[in-house]
């Protein structure tokens, strides 16, 4: 980066540009400075002229008065948006004109030169007043939406990022290796994108969803720490932390075991934020999925909130209550509740009716509260829809389990366990965000102890992280119960985000082949998806493992964005489109025809005869 007095060498005479306009500041009064940038604004404030400057860092005020006669003129033509250069003297402004909220608010350039590099027609949306248009127009004229501040603080911010994770990498021993992005399908649980071949009639190459066996091979090829910062692409239902393309920091290692990975990654991390926010985010406390699920309800517990789900199946089995005594009776089942310290006065019936739909949404059928406004009067003092169902001992007894005080109301999920778990798991974490019950900054924290599969709809398995992760048991107790079996899986959760994820990997042919077959993937099926890599584990492949980052959620955390397309230059649409360049877009017949392919859908009237 430029920084203020470096001065760009340029062999072909005088450079442009000498600094950045964000740069400058008190230091450099009585420097001569050529600046580069766009007019952010222009007053005109009789007699003189007040241009703001901007560029990538920031934005200066420029002044030009009648004495310099064709500059005024000249910078009584611009409009925003132009790309200019200025000459000029940087002096400091008087006292009662100082702009704090500036950083460059001290100083400001007295014009001795202007030109008009060039011009520029009105902007589809005023850059400073972005809030208020749509995201489609900020993502149909991206170019102009960079401009911002906001967006250049967040790319700048990104670049930093990849630097100090580069660096520390390095002298960590990692080299940085590439994998291809044409290749063969990588199980990561979304669809693939593909690409068909020309050169081979009727086949299709699948665009990476992550490095994975790639980074496994390199450790069967010795090379026993590898990263690399990779493009991954998942044809997925998008949200607003996910993208169709996204970028991991991807890492593998021979001869580490899950301690020393989690070691090293965690210890990246907290370099990361003691670098960039002067933040100690200390040692990540480790929780067993199990523990997770059932206090939290969610794999990555948002450790902010002090909030917990409490399980009172047991307590429900005999009521006469169905909605409660029948998923305590059923084996998957699960009735929990949750209690809020002190929202009991301050959410209103219209609170509790939308956090009734908000549970909905994850497929609850309702959603039972008892309101306590006094703990030791159980008939009058518990203001409830369902507590006239529920014998006193029973109330009694739910009131002493979650600790209920006066002045609480507790939450109710009664359901099949994955329903409550996910129902009460996000209301969990919009009681947080909507009360603002958040005790600290950042909680990071390891999940471990997975499971190594789950359990599809339809009853088979698939597996939870992917199917090159090995098991914690031995290979008979995994056959003997798969669905129990725990992994060496390990994910790095940052409140309530998923940040990364990885596992110590499945070395052994057999094991590949043993995991393969619970997952239902015939030997047929495993030769010709995966036959490379059971072959290359015949071939002294070492015990290794790894993990990988999402790095633009990390930097929409870092940042504290509202989107993960605020971290990404040009991102794509929810719906996996690319505004500005119109992407994916028609081809026409000629070039289908080359790569064998037909259309069957009404595209096919679309495309350009040829
Ligand atoms: P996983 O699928 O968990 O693991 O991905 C790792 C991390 O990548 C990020 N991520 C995403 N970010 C944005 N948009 C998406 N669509 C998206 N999907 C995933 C998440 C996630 O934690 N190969 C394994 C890693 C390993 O085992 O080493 C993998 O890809 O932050
Ligand atoms: P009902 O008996 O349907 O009138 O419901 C009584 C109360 O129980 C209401 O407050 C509902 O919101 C709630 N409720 C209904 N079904 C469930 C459920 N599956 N889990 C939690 N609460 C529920």
């Amino acid at each position: 980066m430029l920084r203020p007095h470096q001065k760009i060498n340029s062999t072909q005479g005088r450079a442009l540009r000498s600094d950045y306009c964000g740069a400058l500041s008190s230091a450099d009064i009585d420097r001569e400075v050529s600046l580069c940038g766009w007019v952010d604004r222009r007053r005109d404030h009789g007699g003189v002229i007040f241009i703001d400057l901007r560029d990538r860092d920031g934005i200066v005020q420029v002044v030009f008065d009648p004495d310099t006669q064709e500059n005024f003129a000249l910078a009584d033509k611009v409009r925003s948006e132009y790309v200019l250069q200025v000459v000029g003297k940087v002096r400091a402004r008087s006292a009662g004109t100082v702009n704090r909220n500036m950083g460059t608010g001290e100083i400001e350039i007295y014009g001795l030169n202007l030109q008009i590099l060039n011009t520029s027609e009105t902007p589809p949306f005023p850059l400073d007043g972005h809030a208020t248009v749509g995201e489609d127009v900020r993502l149909n004229y991206r170019y102009l939406d960079l401009r911002r501040s906001d967006m250049q603080k967040n790319l700048r911010f990104r670049s930093k990022v990849t630097n100090i994770m580069r660096n520390y990498l390095d002298s960590n021993g990692f080299l940085d290796i590439e994998t291809p992005i044409l290749t063969r399908a990588t199980p990561e649980g979304a669809r693939d994108y593909l690409v068909p071949s020309r050169t081979h009639d009727g086949k299709f190459f699948a665009l990476p969803q992550s490095p994975q066996l790639f980074k496994q091979l390199l450790m069967v090829g010795g090379y026993d720490r590898y990263y690399q910062i990779a493009r991954c692409f998942r044809d997925e239902d998008l949200r607003a932390d996910r993208q169709p393309e996204f970028t991991q920091i991807d890492i593998e290692t021979s001869f580490l075991n899950e301690e020393q990975i989690m070691g090293i990654t965690e210890g990246m991390i907290r370099d990361l934020f003691a670098a960039m926010l002067q933040v100690d985010l200390g040692q990540f406390p480790r929780m067993p999925f199990s523990e997770a699920m059932e206090k939290y309800g969610s794999d990555k517990p948002d450790l902010r909130i002090p909030l917990q789900l409490v399980e009172v199946k047991d307590l429900m089995s005999e009521v006469e209550f169905k909605v409660f005594s029948g998923p305590a009776k059923d084996l998957k089942g699960r009735v929990t509740a949750l209690n809020v310290p002190g929202a009991g006065e301050k959410l209103s019936r219209k609170q509790i009716d939308d956090y009734t739909k908000f549970v909905g949404i994850y497929g609850a059928k309702g959603l039972a509260y008892i309101k306590v406004n006094d703990v030791t009067d159980l008939e009058e003092g518990l203001q409830s829809p369902i507590v006239k169902h529920l014998p006193v001992e029973v109330r009694k007894a739910i009131l002493e389990r979650v600790g209920a005080q006066n002045g609480d109301i507790i939450f109710f999920g009664a359901d099949s366990a994955k329903v409550v778990s996910e129902a009460l798991g996000a209301l969990r974490c919009k009681l947080g965000a909507d009360l603002a019950l958040y005790t600290s900054e950042w909680a990071p924290l390891w999940v471990v102890d997975f499971p190594m599969f789950e359990v599809t709809d339809n009853g088979g398995l698939t597996a939870a992280h992917h199917p090159f992760t090995s098991p914690s048991c031995s290979v008979e107790d995994l056959a003997a119960n798969p669905a129990a079996a725990l992994s060496r899986a390990y994910d790095m959760v940052l409140n309530g985000t998923e940040l990364g994820g990885g596992s110590i990997r499945i070395h052994d042919q057999s094991l590949q082949q043993a995991v393969f077959g619970i997952l239902g993937i015939t030997e047929a099926q495993q030769r010709e998806k995966f036959g490379f890599l059971l072959d290359a584990l015949r071939y002294g492949a070492p015990p290794h493992g790894g993990l990988a980052f999402g790095l633009d959620r990390l930097i929409m955390l870092m940042t504290k964005s509202d989107s993960i397309r605020d971290v990404i230059a040009f991102p794509k649409t929810q719906s996996a489109a690319c505004l500005m360049t119109d992407a994916p877009g028609v081809v026409e017949l000629a070039q289908l025809r080359e790569l064998h392919i037909r259309l069957h859908t009404k595209e096919k009237e679309k495309n350009s005869a040829s």
